[in-house]
């Protein structure tokens, strides 16, 4: 089969290139590299021991995005292609709508053009925002609190309808929790460009003294320790669910939707101690305001996924913080570095 992964560069999408390519597929690559380095694919077909083809093309290239379709008979598409920053998303929210939505209706067209109908979209927890109610299961109300969980809530609903209009689709979106951690080699990771918005490459970074110290967002949250609760997962057991999801896309028409993560909650400040202990150093940090768009706690259900396929996680927030710090102690600049 061969597999269209747009954002195949990005940090979820590079392991999960990893992972098709060492299950037999074939990989077709399209990212512009906005938030990512061509450097990764060289590492995904080392690591692989496999070729695959890549194009930097922008989604919203309708003209450029037909040519990839034309050259290659693509059986079905992992979506990953989007900007995810939380605090970001508050500052430039017509981006948002812009690239995550826009990116991914002008995908939808042109697999509709290409006769391919086979979709998994990556979706996120933040949809749920501010729920009291934790583990969270897929039937939780939506109730986006930034632009980014809306574009990923909008695009979900626009999938849904796609699929009802046009039976031929079938599509499979998951929704993670906080991926992080990295290729257990230290080959691939997290390497965002600029200065880090989410808290793993952050913490990484200031291991290495590319940053001063950590500010803690938020020390007043109605949790144990004041500060917030996430569901982190390792991206290996995330890349391993979209290879599960490729391999279950042809068995029932229409869309279905299923959680991602471990269904254990973590702190910040517990993040801290267990990445300062995984690094050997004491990580620096300040509490500070909570960031706006922020929600105190977020956990998984991720019965359904473990019922329907069989998945589950497999490797803790130890291995998680190990597997990040050796990335990132390998490759203190990144892949450009
Ligand atoms: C958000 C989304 C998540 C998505 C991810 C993609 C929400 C609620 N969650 O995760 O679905 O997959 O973006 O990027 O919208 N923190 C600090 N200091 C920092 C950075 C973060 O204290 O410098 C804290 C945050 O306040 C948060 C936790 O660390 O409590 C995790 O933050 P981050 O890694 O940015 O991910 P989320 O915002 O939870």
């Amino acid at each position: 089969m061969v597999i269209l992964v747009t954002g195949g560069a990005g940090f979820i999408g590079s392991h999960t290139c990893v992972e098709l390519l060492q299950n037999g597929y074939e990989v077709v690559v399209v990212d512009n590299h906005s938030n990512s380095s061509p450097g990764a694919l060289d590492e995904v077909q080392k690591l692989a021991g496999l070729p695959l083809t890549a194009y930097q093309v922008d989604l919203r290239d309708r003209k450029a995005l037909a040519e990839v379709f034309d050259a290659h008979p693509i059986d079905a598409v992992v979506h990953f292609a989007a900007k995810k920053a939380v605090g970001e998303s508050i500052q430039i929210p017509l981006d948002y709508f812009d690239i995550n939505i826009g990116g991914t209706t002008s995908l939808l067209r042109a697999m509709h053009e290409h006769g391919v109908y086979q979709l998994v979209f990556s979706s996120s927890c933040s949809i749920y925002g501010d729920s009291q109610k934790v583990p969270m299961a897929e039937e939780a109300p939506a109730g986006p609190t930034n632009p980014y969980a809306l574009s990923k809530w909008t695009c979900e609903q626009l999938l849904a309808e796609t699929c009802s209009r046009y039976p031929q689709f079938t599509v499979v979106s998951l929704r993670y929790f906080n991926p992080m951690g990295a290729h257990p080699s230290g080959r691939i990771g997290e390497d965002p460009r600029g200065v880090p918005h989410n808290v793993m490459p952050y913490l990484t970074q200031v291991a290495v003294g590319r940053l001063e110290r950590l500010s803690v967002f938020g020390g007043d949250y109605p949790t144990p320790d004041g500060s917030a609760i996430r569901d982190y997962i390792h991206v290996m057991d995330v890349a391993d669910g979209h290879r599960l999801a490729v391999e279950h896309l042809g068995e029932e028409p229409g869309m279905r939707v299923f959680n991602l993560g471990t269904g254990a909650g973590v702190s910040v400040l517990e993040l801290v101690e267990a990445f300062s202990a995984a690094c050997g150093k004491e990580i620096p940090y300040q509490v500070v305001d909570r960031r706006p768009g922020d929600v105190a706690r977020l956990i998984a259900d991720s019965s359904r996924v473990e019922r329907e396929w069989g998945w589950r996680t497999t490797r803790n927030l130890a291995a998680m913080c190990d597997d990040a710090w050796r990335f990132q102690r390998l490759n203190p600049n990144g892949y450009d570095g």
